[in-house]
């Protein structure tokens, strides 16, 4: 957190509209009214060891019983449901096969080109256990790390559970990531196996994968012993003998029987890196047990899953609301996912409106920045299709504004379906604050309220609430058993980033979510965005260190300031600040290079709107940026609040964007 960023966020927001769950909805609810979501609140809260326990032992399948719920004894490092073991590919895939559900189908794949291909339970299973089979023969055991990098294919969803099934945690880097960025992520996790394939379909052409993975190798990955290939598009691609390997050939031809590996309950199950406001992205570590109780929860509870649903997440597997709401939440609930390749295109406006109709289905849940590109062309798309099978709608990623809101629930849910605003983070390991069908009325941008057995407040940096309406800072008072359990390699900075910002005088741990909010008189949270320096751009989170890092490697570039600007349909834009070398002459051609420069060391989603070039950035007298007067300037916005500490005023009129 910067030291210019406002202690106070205050919310413009004045929403008076609430629906209430539909009836029928409601009648049939697993959480069906207020009454009974109070009941669980206060069954928590009394004896929270009790409320989890009983759930961790209800929900799941376990080799051996835990011995305690929680041990907080050394906080912040939670250890949950010790002298347990389970594991998640078991609960995911076996417990299912005994009775009827062995031959419901368990997932649903679409390709970009349209091809589909099914799963029954009976049938993932196996395939899980060929690939699981298949890197055990590559020398893969329990504690190694599998990087993948990965279309949105069926693969990638049985690599991720065949790893979880012998033990092996895996790193999922989202395949719009860079070589650069990719090579980053296999060194820090010292990654032993990448899987991979040719390519994927986007937007109706063919875009390649493997040759990332081969530059990034070729820079010097000395850990990776092998690649795994998955024939996706066809394309030709290169292929290092001894190295590199194709799925088909090693993964069809291993036996159908792999037995799950019991997992400790704290033992690694996957690291997954997000941004942070300094430095490189993180690791964040989920563990075994707790991840998967929370995962599966969270979905059952969010979506009152029922036996007949087709619930359909739209995001990349690549990010953690497709590890958790893609594979393991639905996985573990013996629910029928859907997963789809593609996005909407030109050629295709209703792509997923289509997909809804086709394969009728019922939960539909999907980003506000998607939402807010489909108002733009107009609700004649959607209204082509019968979208009658939807039953509940869900978003995330991003405060989603109450017009996108309204359209999502009139247009794509017929004035009929609940909308749930779901708030998370990849910390968190699953949703946090959200509505429950059922039970809480709805109000357009609010994520409403804490689900059952969370402590969530809005709270000054001693960690006292703050007055009703007031702006402060978004925390958690408890530890949940889905919460990161450190940084991959860094357990300082875990410590330093999410539970010393927040210091209250009683010694007390606070998860500090990097988020502002405020609370309404009904206690319900309303999200504002980050206080940190951490953007978000289309629901992904980008660090602003690191893309100013990513400018700052480029030759001609002296110094980079990067802050985010309001963007209707990506909620931020990025806009960098750039002092250039003595005698380099800031021209568009610079301009795109730099931009060119910074999609090949991150990857196309970080690359600026704006770049604007200057002699210097505004700076307080000890040096340091000030943030808080570039994002003014950003958006378009006279400078105001304190400016006695900048040095150099003059620089203000330069910076004008
Ligand atoms: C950040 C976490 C968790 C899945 C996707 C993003 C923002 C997320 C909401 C929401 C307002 C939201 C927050 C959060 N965010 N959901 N419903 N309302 N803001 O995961 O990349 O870890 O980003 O996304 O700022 O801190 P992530």
């Amino acid at each position: 957190m910067t030291q210019d960023s406002s202690p106070t966020i205050e919310s413009v927001l004045q929403e008076q509209r609430q629906f209430d769950p539909p009836p029928e909805l409601a009648a049939a609810a697993r959480i069906g009214s207020m009454a009974a979501y109070d009941a669980l609140m206060a069954q928590a809260q009394a004896d929270p060891d009790g409320f989890w326990g009983e759930a961790a032992r209800r929900e799941l399948d376990w080799f051996e019983p835990f011995d305690t719920v929680l041990d907080w004894s050394n906080p912040p490092f939670a250890r949950w449901f010790e002298g347990g073991t389970t594991n998640l590919s078991y609960n995911c895939l076996d417990r299912h096969l005994e009775g009827p559900r062995a031959d419901k189908t368990a997932l649903i794949w679409e390709g970009e080109p349209g091809d589909v291909r099914r799963f029954t339970y009976r049938e993932l299973h196996a395939e899980v256990c060929r690939a699981a089979n298949a890197l055990k023969a590559l020398g893969v055991g329990k504690g190694d790390l599998v990087a993948l990098y990965m279309p949105m294919v069926p693969e990638a969803a049985i690599a991720m559970l065949a790893c979880a099934r012998i033990g092996a945690p895996h790193s999922v880097v989202f395949g719009g990531f860079s070589a650069e960025a990719l090579r980053d992520r296999l060194n820090d996790g010292q990654v032993k196996l990448v899987i991979t394939a040719d390519g994927g379909f986007r937007k109706d052409k063919a875009v390649s994968l493997k040759p990332a993975v081969d530059q990034a190798l070729s820079e010097g990955c000395p850990s990776v012993e092998h690649v795994l290939v998955v024939r996706r598009t066809g394309e030709a691609t290169g292929f290092e003998a001894g190295r590199d390997l194709w799925w088909h050939e090693l993964v069809d031809g291993q036996s159908a029987d792999c037995p799950a590996v019991p997992m400790a309950s704290e033992d690694r199950l996957f690291v997954l890196y997000t941004s942070g406001s300094t430095g490189k992205p993180k690791g964040v570590v989920h563990t075994t047990a707790g991840y998967n109780l929370w995962a599966h929860l969270t979905f059952q509870w969010i979506f009152d899953i029922r036996e007949d649903d087709i619930h359909w997440c739209t995001a990349d597997v690549g990010w953690i609301t497709g590890h958790s709401y893609i594979v393991y939440g639905p996985l573990s609930n013996g629910a029928t996912t859907l997963m789809y390749e593609g996005a909407p295109r030109p050629a295709k406006p209703g792509a997923f409106w289509e997909v809804i109709e086709k394969h009728r289905v019922t939960i539909f849940y999907t980003a506000p920045t998607a939402i807010r590109a489909f108002m733009k062309s107009g609700r004649e798309v959607p209204d082509r299709y019968d979208m009658s099978s939807l039953r509940i709608l869900g978003t995330v990623g991003e405060p989603i504004n109450p017009e996108a809101w309204m359209w999502y629930r009139d247009v794509i849910g017929g004035d009929r379906c609940p909308v749930v605003d779901t708030w998370w983070q990849t910390e968190t390991g699953g949703v946090m604050i959200s509505p429950l069908p059922g039970a809480t009325p709805t109000k357009p941008g609010s994520a409403t309220l804490p689900l059952p057995g969370i402590v969530a407040d809005v709270v000054d940096l001693e960690g006292n609430s703050v007055p009703t309406g007031q702006g402060g800072y978004l925390a958690v008072r408890r530890p949940w058993p889905g919460m990161m359990r450190t940084v991959h390699g860094d357990p300082d900075r875990f410590r330093r980033s999410y539970w010393e910002h927040i210091r209250p005088a009683d010694g007390s741990y606070l998860y500090f979510a990097g988020d502002g909010a405020r609370r309404d008189a009904d206690g319900y949270f309303w999200v504002m965005g980050r206080v940190d320096d951490v953007i978000n751009v289309s629901g992904h989170r980008l660090g602003t260190m690191e893309i100013e890092s990513a400018l700052v490697s480029h030759p001609s570039v002296a110094e980079a300031a990067v802050v985010g600007r309001p963007d209707d349909l990506k909620g931020e834009g990025i806009v960098a600040f750039v002092t250039l070398d003595v005698g380099v002459d800031g021209d568009a051609a610079l301009e795109a290079e730099l931009r060119r420069h910074v999609g090949l060391e991150i990857g196309p989603i970080a690359r600026p709107d704006i770049i604007r070039f200057t002699d210097s950035l505004p700076k307080t007298r000890s040096g340091k940026i000030m943030r808080r007067i570039l994002r003014s300037l950003a958006a378009g916005q006279e400078v105001s609040g304190d400016t006695s500490t900048l040095e150099d005023r003059s620089v203000l009129d330069q910076l004008r964007v």
